[in-house]
């Protein structure tokens, strides 16, 4: 999330709701001290259809063989006993020769920036091209004005814009191994940086829709860039998925505007938010241009082996704040694509391509995500309080479900660029932020994390629903789906809650969290979630850091390791100071593990990770071994 919406949250009270409490205790208390009977879990999630319990009880896992680390707030980045954490690059290192270094206190120009690595590193994903060689891409989602700049953001300029423009986008790095492990190597052939104006292409069917014409782009078929690049995805046909987020907070006027109903939902208006683009360039004037915000918020598809190529929007994948693209193929050959549309009463979506994954043919796999159909979630609420339920994927296609021209939707185009309104049109279910979603590599079940929503049964269209069982959820929440024949292609699926955030220290409730949740393991707000190839679930959070209140003992951000079947959590590190730990890659024998250090020090809050001192605090990307060369988490 960016800096300023973070701000948002940290500054405004909880209102006081215990109507919805009261009503939420009793449904709750009832099943989490009902024991045995409520405690079937997760293992019978895989093996019994309809799902009869909700909410894992925690048993011995034989996949997690490392200690637990404990909470902390110092300003490093622990690991278990056992394993070795290092750098591999951080905002501002120089990706190519003749570049120059990161200079403390925002003394970097914009040109330096273009050539170096992003800020604010997140998603990412590792392409291993032989033993001694790969492809790590890298998300920057965004910037720290009172890092970057020496004036901390009070005296922005067009060459400030240009270089936080430049801070954003992708960053493709080329790996080798060698005796010191996997380095970044400068100028690598690779290597690569993808910005807010790089040339890139739209496709899919609102390619040349009216809504993405601009003078500069007068068919709706290039925009200039990316950016507020969050989560991403993997292709196996080698590409890469960046998705942008938050791309609202970019766009402004200091004149007045006309401002659409569609444009209010996406949080295009006039007030930026705060990061004054507008002010230094035009194409991010909403009374300017009015159209531009609508070639933003999409899923971007690169190839990382073409340094030359031409990144690509994908448009059939839908128009919302996206957080990951969890890619799958299903049995059935066609590729499945989960998304989440991070914001508080926002929904989950998935994409079904039209054609089949040709394993043997990647020319013809190239533009898979062009066609298909875009369906949105509904979550239908077990009776009697029950954590648990079945749902269905509601087709967003022009001309059913009341998705026509009489409610706005004149072409499948404008569904797509306001899938949003698409979405509330078919009654799909508001969620608590959907942040990244995650599949199961041998299973058909999917996780996805809720990372929190402190409108949730405070304002009317976000009443506290099956899966979103709290008022004030400061904690967030773990749901789960299986489809309901095995197939990710099925229209109909089951669900139920793997696990409820919470601090049982403070709380004896709900908010107290699930059954696996205990003093030694709990955390707040999930957000970064992945699996490795032995099925393992890695939970990464982007919580409040306060160690105060509600969020006593829960220390700084941290990553947790789950087994899926049995329900047990355990902490596998915690960050420095004031970070948020967002993005994993795995090298394919899961015995290197990348992990994202994202704004160490945010809000100047005095960390100075990694280098220490009284250096400049700087994202960076991790490498995590095990000292005795074995497999992360075993
Ligand atoms: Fe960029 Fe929803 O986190
Ligand atoms: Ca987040
Ligand atoms: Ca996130």
């Amino acid at each position: 999330m960016s800096q300023f919406e973070l701000k948002d949250e940290q500054n405004h009270p909880r209102p006081d709701v215990p109507e919805f409490t009261q009503m939420i205790e009793k449904q709750v208390s009832r099943r989490r001290f009902l024991g045995g009977t409520a405690a079937l879990g997760a293992a019978a999630f895989f093996s019994v259809s309809p799902l009869s319990r909700a909410i894992a009880a925690a048993t011995s896992s034989p996949l997690l063989g490392f200690s637990a680390v404990p909470t902390s707030t110092a300003d490093t980045l622990v690991v278990p006993p056992g394993y070795t954490a290092e750098r591999l690059i951080s905002w501002g290192d120089p990706l190519f020769s003749g570049v120059a270094e990161f200079i403390d206190g925002g003394k970097n120009t914009a040109t330096d920036q273009l050539k170096q690595f992003g800020d604010n590193n997140d998603g990412m994903s590792f392409f291993s091209l032989d033993e001694e060689t790969a492809i790590l891409v890298v998300n920057n989602e965004y910037c720290n004005y009172e890092l970057m700049f020496e004036h901390q953001g009070q005296k922005m300029s067009t060459q400030d814009v240009a270089k936080a423009q430049a801070a954003q986008g992708v960053s493709v790095l080329t790996l080798k191994n060698g005796p010191q492990g996997w380095q970044v190597e400068k100028d690598g052939r690779y290597n690569r940086r993808v910005h807010a104006n790089t040339p890139m292409a739209i496709s899919g069917p609102a390619k040349g829709h009216p809504l993405l014409h601009t003078q500069a782009d007068p068919n709706g078929e290039r925009v200039l860039g990316t950016f507020n690049n969050c989560a991403n995805g993997m292709t196996p046909w080698g590409t890469y998925l960046t998705c942008e987020e938050n791309v609202h907070g970019y766009f402004g006027s200091q004149q007045s505007a006309h401002i659409t109903p569609a444009q209010a939902r996406y949080g295009i208006g006039t007030e930026d938010a705060g990061w004054q683009w507008h002010l230094f360039d035009d194409r991010f004037d909403v009374a300017k241009n009015p159209n531009e915000s609508n070639r933003f918020g999409w899923v971007v598809e690169i190839d990382p082996q073409d340094p030359t190529s031409t990144p690509i929007k994908r448009t059939a994948l839908g128009r919302f704040k996206h957080e990951n693209a969890e890619l799958v193929i299903d049995k059935s050959g066609h590729v499945v694509v989960y998304l989440g549309d991070d914001e508080r009463g926002e929904h989950i979506y998935r994409f079904v391509s039209h054609n089949k994954f040709d394993p043997n043919n990647n020319e013809a796999n190239k533009n898979i995500l062009d066609e298909g159909t875009l369906y949105v979630a509904r979550f239908n609420s077990a009776s009697g309080g029950e954590l648990s339920g079945t749902g269905e994927w509601l087709p967003l296609i022009l001309g059913e479900h009341g998705i026509t021209p009489e409610s706005g939707f004149n072409s499948q185009a404008e569904v797509l660029i306001h899938a949003r309104l698409a979405a509330t049109q078919v009654g799909a279910t508001t969620m608590d932020r959907p942040e990244w979603v995650a599949a199961h590599p041998t299973e058909p079940i999917v996780f996805c994390t809720l990372t929190n929503n402190k409108n949730r049964g405070v304002l009317d269209n976000q009443a506290i629903n099956g899966p979103n069982p709290r008022a004030n959820n400061h904690y967030g929440q773990i749901i789960r789906w299986q489809p309901s024949h095995g197939h990710h292609t099925d229209d109909t699926f089951n669900w139920d809650l793997f696990l409820l955030a919470g601090n049982p220290t403070v709380h004896q409730d709900i908010y107290a969290g699930s059954e696996n949740i205990n003093a030694d393991n709990m955390f707040n707000s999930p957000d970064g979630i992945g699996f490795d190839n032995a099925g393992r679930l890695w939970i990464q959070t982007d919580g409040k850091y306060s160690n105060q209140g509600d969020f006593a003992g829960q220390g700084n951000n941290q990553m947790l390791c789950a087994d899926p079947t049995t329900g047990e959590v355990r902490r596998f590190l915690t960050g420095p100071i004031a970070c948020e730990i967002t993005g994993l890659a795995f090298t394919p024998d899961n015995k290197t593990l990348f992990v994202g250090v994202q704004h160490p020090g945010e809000d100047l809050a005095g960390s100075h990770f990694p280098f220490g001192g009284n250096h400049t605090p700087r994202s960076s990307v991790m490498m995590i071994t095990k000292e005795d060369g074995g497999i992360i988490g075993s």
